[in-house]
């Protein structure tokens, strides 16, 4: 029976209201995935995988938060850590804005908190990386506060418990599902129902062929009863996918390849790659390569051959990464920095002490198995 009369303000004791947040917090205590950061809830542990679980499957994130706990147990690790050791600690994951704002505020909780995290929202959104979802996240899960959280799956979940209609962007969606996720939220049990929410979206409510049959609150699902669930949520139309076409260079020279260090700010910063760049429109990927070194490290290079052409996704962007080897032709030139910010020469062994984003790093491993990093 899906329930037809609508109450916007924070009313609890509505019977209905209770019995959706009790079924959804019964059901996760008998489903929910055991995962390693489910045996605790420590500040810091809830802070680590609620930030890596931004925009990142939970399957991929188990090993990554595990050998960053491993490594850096506590807020003080991360203050101490160097950037770069985050992140090649990270790498992989994408989104490394992350990484520079965990660092960021791993120095202030230190500096202002005496290394522990704050439970309170207010104070958790004033620090870096943390925005509302993750201060929900930390505040309920780890502090037992009474606030929800709202991410993709958890708005799934609204929008087709409410039927809502209009878009889950609309500023109004997300104060109305907040509303209606305190008023199904059963009072000291954040903790479980946020995370119920989520692990349900997630597991049944997925967004192509949810399990209604399989939910534990689909007589309450407004969008069920009005058969609507495949067009809950309603979504403003997304931005069409850009094709970048990009040329790097695997640049040899005495047995060392060349790599360098993208500048602090902007995509992927700090992290390491091989040079190249965009390939221009009517420029063959080879001119872009001798265009794109000459104007990055005023060198000309010779071409010696395609090592291998790499299609990657990035948020919007899909990319067609081709990649060159190449030497210095003459030898001897001394590339001079542009928009890197450091650079080395170095064994093709060592690539792996650096991070490096996941293309180039598919691009490594191709040269490793092809044992193609020697001349
Ligand atoms: N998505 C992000 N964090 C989550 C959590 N703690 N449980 C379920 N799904 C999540």
């Amino acid at each position: 029976m899906a329930k037809t009369s609508s109450s916007g303000s924070n009313m609890r004791h509505d019977p209905e209201d209770e019995s959706i947040g009790t079924c959804l917090v019964e059901w996760f205590c008998r489903n929910q995935r055991p995962l390693p950061w489910r045996r605790h809830y420590d500040p810091y542990a809830v802070w680590i995988s609620e930030t890596m679980l931004q925009q990142t499957q939970m399957t991929k994130v188990v090993p990554y938060f595990e050998r960053w706990m491993d490594r850096l147990p506590n807020v003080r690790a991360v203050a101490e850590a160097s950037l770069d050791e985050l992140l090649q600690l990270w790498e992989g994951l994408g989104y490394y804005s992350r990484v520079r704002h965990l660092k960021k505020a791993a120095d202030i909780i230190l500096a202002r908190y005496g290394g522990q995290i704050p439970s309170d929202e207010k104070a958790l959104r004033r620090l870096p990386g943390i925005g509302d979802y993750t201060a929900a996240a930390i505040a309920s899960l780890a502090f037992g506060r009474d606030v929800p959280v709202l991410d993709g799956n958890a708005q799934r979940v609204t929008a087709r418990l409410l039927d809502w209609e209009k878009p889950v962007e609309d500023s109004h969606t997300k104060k109305a599902f907040q509303q209606a996720l305190r008023r199904w939220m059963p009072p000291g049990r954040a903790r479980e129902f946020n995370q119920a929410v989520m692990e349900l979206g997630s597991m049944v409510c997925a967004p192509r062929r949810p399990a209604c049959d399989a939910c534990p609150v689909f007589s309450w699902c407004r969008a069920y009863a009005a058969g609507t669930v495949p067009h809950r949520p309603v979504k403003t139309r997304r931005l069409a996918a850009e094709q970048v076409t990009v040329a790097v260079a695997v640049l040899h020279d005495n047995g060392n390849v060349f790599i360098q260090k993208r500048p602090p700010g902007g995509l992927m910063a700090g992290l390491w790659e091989f040079p190249g760049g965009k390939v221009e429109e009517g420029e063959s990927p080879e001119e872009a390569v001798k265009r794109e070194l000459c104007e990055e490290l005023g060198v000309t290079v010779k071409l010696l051959g395609k090592i291998a052409e790499i299609r990657h996704a990035v948020t919007r962007f899909r990319i067609r990464l081709h990649a060159f080897r190449c030497v210095l032709d003459p030898s001897g030139q001394i590339p001079t920095l542009r928009s890197a910010v450091e650079a080395l020469w170095v064994p093709p062994a060592f690539l792996d002490r650096f991070a490096f984003p996941s293309a180039n790093r598919r691009l490594i491993r191709i040269l490793q198995e092809h044992s193609g990093l020697d001349l």
